[in-house]
């Protein structure tokens, strides 16, 4: 009817039907696929609920074992891949180059671009999903100096990842159970979140029918910022300030809550969740355990332990219903993993990699139209052009 309503933000509007995820904010309740948050992370590993994003339900052993070893076949990368990523200085953000990496996969693998058929479709999703890990390990590599590795096919998807991340190429390689248990915990819990910023972008980006990488990629920039996915290198970075400044967690929570001071609480509110985020209270028990199992002793712990009860008990953030969020505890195990900070929204990327290829899958499947917001124009009436010698 021409009448255009205005929502910064999106705060009230619905972008599509999904049938991936269900998240009730008010009840803190989140499921894949109706498969609940809480059981997922006990009981399932990263690559089964990987499967059950893209393709519905949770696969049967053959299932499983197929979608594996096709990932494994296609995950060579293109060695003229690695000269892009020499060509970048040691200290740029790793999210930056993975950005841009995945964006250079595109001319290797023209058949992530025009996506024709279901196979077309599956072929470019076992290619990204085998070819990410390896991005992820030569962008952390690269920032430490230290030489490639292109991973080890008898290893599981997990466990290939930290190889690729920490290990000389055939060297053995068996994982820390305590590790590997937390790992999967923590992509899982990052796996999908409906239509969150980076979600959005996927599948904004995607209904243009750029190609899967691009959008991909367009969706690792979104995912980058500190009000997304980059929190979690901001949590840490805020504890280890504090920590530096005397532990004095009071003089941070004025701040966070002075509106004159751009300070935030990194790690605390949601746009969705008003009463708990259901992740965090997962991975703030994953944090305790791994952080006891591995025999470390973070002090770094102790200031979150403060900020969080301090947070619960004051009237600015309870009024606010500002509850810790998922990374508000997820670099404190990272950190105890021995993965560096600014990868940590990397990690928060693998995680994230089924629920955007899901997202975009489904987008295209339904064939829904290109995404394309309208505005209310505020800007200056039509005025006579002025040469420029005479402005
Ligand atoms: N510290 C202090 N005040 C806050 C915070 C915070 N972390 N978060 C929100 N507020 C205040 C905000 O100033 C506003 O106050 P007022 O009503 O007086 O103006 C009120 O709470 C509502 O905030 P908002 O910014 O309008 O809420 P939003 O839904 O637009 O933003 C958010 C949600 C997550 C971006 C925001 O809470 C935030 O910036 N948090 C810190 C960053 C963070 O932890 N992000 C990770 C989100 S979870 C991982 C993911 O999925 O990306």
């Amino acid at each position: 009817n021409g009448v255009i309503t205005i929502d910064p933000g999106y705060k009230n509007t619905g972008s599509c039907e999904s049938a991936i995820t269900f998240l009730d904010g008010e009840k803190g309740i989140l499921r894949y696929r109706g498969y609940a948050i809480e059981e997922l992370a006990e009981k399932a590993d990263f690559l089964e609920v990987a499967y059950a994003l893209i393709f519905g339900d949770l696969p049967n052993k053959e299932q499983l074992a197929k979608f594996h070893a096709d990932i494994r076949e296609h995950s060579l990368v293109d060695d003229d891949v690695r000269k892009i990523l020499e060509a970048f200085p040691k200290n740029a953000h790793p999210m930056g180059v993975l950005s841009s990496l995945t964006s250079a996969l595109t001319a290797f693998n023209p058949v992530s671009v025009n996506i024709e058929s279901r196979e077309d479709m599956y072929k470019a999703i076992v290619r990204i999903m085998g070819k990410f890990p390896v991005l992820v390990g030569w962008t952390m590599r690269k920032s430490k100096g230290m030489h490639l590795n292109y991973g080890k096919k008898s290893l599981g998807y997990v466990e290939n990842i930290m190889y690729l991340m920490f290990k000389q190429p055939n060297e053995d390689f068996k994982m820390n159970p305590i590790i590997k248990n937390a790992l999967d915990k923590l992509l899982i819990l990052h796996a999908d979140h409906e239509q969150n910023c980076s979600t959005s972008t996927v599948r904004i980006v995607g209904s243009s029918h750029a190609g899967l990488f691009a959008s991909l990629s367009a969706g690792i920039s979104a995912l980058w910022g500190p009000l997304h996915g980059g929190a979690n290198q901001a949590v840490l970075e805020m504890l280890e300030a504090i920590k530096a400044d005397g532990g004095d967690t009071k003089k941070y929570m004025a701040k966070a809550k002075d509106k004159n001071d751009p300070f935030r609480l990194m790690g605390f509110g949601h746009r969705v969740y008003k009463n708990f985020d259901p992740r965090a209270k997962i991975i703030k028990s994953a944090a305790d355990e791994v952080l006891n199992d591995l025999g470390v002793d973070d002090p770094i712990l102790d200031i979150a332990r403060s900020l969080e009860q301090e947070a619960l008990n004051d009237p600015y953030f309870v009024d606010r219903k500002l509850y810790p969020n998922v990374d508000f505890y997820s670099g404190i195990i990272y950190r105890a993993m021995g993965i560096p900070v600014e990868m940590f929204t990397v990690m928060f990327a693998l995680g994230r990699l089924p629920g955007w290829i899901a997202q975009w899958k489904e987008m295209r499947l339904k064939k829904e139209p290109i995404g394309r917001p309208r505005q209310v124009y505020t800007g200056a009436n039509e005025r006579p052009f002025v040469e420029c010698e005479n402005r």
